[in-house]
């Protein structure tokens, strides 16, 4: 097992958390302004990259299609990575299996390869910890498109030979996936194309606001029904990536855990207002600043508060985890109950090995409050389950050692740094 695979994280518990937490580009953003890049010949300029392991993976699917990837340094005035994409012509339409299994958002590039190309062969993503992860959504939508779609030897295969053509569809659940990658993928096609029950999470938006910036004709932006007149061509443009809202809520709950007052430097309130809301009623306190969201907290026990994980404007599946950590020490019983996603209480079992009580009945977990957690020896399952052991071990006494934390690092950038700067005791060791 090579280093990564075997690091480990130390948390010693205990103390609170003061000070300033950066917010960093969202992945989930980031991610598909990436792939936008497949619809132009020109420069797209991303600034605000988050420096992540899906990021990275993302940066190889796009230059094997025949994107040149540069950091453009002339200009300082990046808060933080700014990448340039630029692919002069798609040099293959086809996404390989081991590229694509190993991050998969990168089926997503599947929609601008058909509208630009005509053609793309994309392996199916396959699933994960969380669920099963079926693409029939986005599928069906292309086929309304006008693509012929087969599936062969694990791929799907589409084609388009005369180009996509405008249609109206409507989607049977508000996909994060389905949408933008039907979305961008409508922006090239003739005519004018209606998807109703769209998704709406501000990363969504920052994609359709992207490529408006770029030439498209979209109407309804952060809305469920987004119309879209194609257009022959886009141009490049320069977008900045929005603030990542569920590194912003995991911190808010590590503070409400710990206790503590901290900035969330850049994060906007209205991009995770239903879990901003939770956390108030739950006694922690909530302020909007200029420069982002304070939070403080004492660290005692706080007040138990029922969640629905919904899509946006709800409170998000990627909180959910985080949440449920920190109602394992609330004064009371929550009642947590996850429509997302069929498999995503894996952290639950690692929970229980800090002294947590937590019972799971199908979709459904009933959270009894404890006093205090103790400290184990954990493993990580998924992205965010992750790092809600981590803030687990915040509270916990004595020691917590987190394994498998290469999933930890594909979506949370410099999280031991930016943690151990408001006081917490958390290091990355080798084994
Ligand atoms: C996106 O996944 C995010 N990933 C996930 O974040 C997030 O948890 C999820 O949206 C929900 O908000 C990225 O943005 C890269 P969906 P996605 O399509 O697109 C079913 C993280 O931790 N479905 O909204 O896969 C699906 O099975 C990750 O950053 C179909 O049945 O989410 C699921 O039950 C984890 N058929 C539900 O819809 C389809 O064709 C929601 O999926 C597509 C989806």
């Amino acid at each position: 097992m090579d280093s990564i695979r075997m690091a480990k994280i130390r948390v010693v518990g205990g103390n609170q958390l003061n000070g300033e937490l950066p917010i960093s580009g969202a992945k989930n953003a980031a991610l598909p302004l990436m792939i936008a890049s497949l619809l132009t010949n020109e420069k797209l300029v991303l600034r605000n990259v988050p420096d992540l392991a899906d990021v990275r993976q993302l940066k190889k699917i796009l230059s094997n299609h025949g994107t040149k990837i540069t950091s453009p340094t002339e200009d300082k005035s990046f808060q933080s990575a700014a990448l340039s994409f630029e692919t002069p012509t798609i040099t293959d339409t086809c996404a390989p299996y081991d590229l694509v299994a190993a991050m998969r958002a990168s089926f997503w590039v599947i929609g601008p390869l058909l509208a630009r190309e005509h053609k793309a062969r994309v392996s199916l993503p396959g699933g994960c910890a969380i669920g099963s992860r079926p693409v029939d959504y986005f599928i069906n939508g292309l086929k309304a498109l006008g693509a012929h779609i087969e599936i062969d030897e694990g791929y799907v295969v589409a084609t388009a030979p005369g180009g996509l053509v405008g249609t109206m569809l409507r989607l049977p659940t508000p996909s994060v996936g389905a949408t933008p990658t039907i979305l961008m993928a409508a922006t090239l096609a003739r005519g004018t194309t209606t998807i109703l029950n769209a998704a709406m999470e501000p990363e969504i938006t920052n994609v359709a606001d992207c490529l408006v910036a770029m030439g498209a004709k979209i109407k309804g932006i952060g809305t469920r029904k987004l119309v879209i007149e194609g257009v022959k061509k886009l141009h490049g443009a320069t977008i900045d990536v929005v603030p990542d809202r569920i590194e912003a809520g995991t911190f808010a709950m590590a503070v409400a855990m710990t206790g503590g007052d901290v900035l969330l430097r850049n994060a906007k309130s209205q991009h995770l207002q239903a879990a901003l809301d939770v956390l108030q009623a739950s006694g922690v306190d909530i302020v909007e600043e200029s420069g982002g969201i304070r939070v403080r907290a004492t660290g005692e026990r706080l007040k138990a508060v029922d969640v629905e994980i919904d899509t946006f404007p709800g409170f998000p599946t990627d909180l959910q985890a985080q949440y449920m950590t920190l109602m394992t020490r609330a004064n009371g019983t929550t009642k947590i109950k996850e429509t997302i996603f069929e498999n995503r209480f894996m952290h639950v079992a690692e929970l229980t090995r800090f002294g947590a009580k937590i019972e799971i009945e199908g979709q459904g977990a009933t959270v009894s409050g404890v006093k205090t957690l103790k400290g184990a020896q954990v493993m990580a399952t998924d992205l965010r389950a992750s790092v809600s052991l981590i803030i687990a071990g915040l509270v916990a006494s004595g020691e917590t050692i987190v394994s498998r934390v290469y999933h930890l690092d594909r979506g949370f950038e410099r999280l031991e740094e930016k943690l151990s700067a408001c006081g917490a005791k958390v290091e990355r060791i080798n084994d």
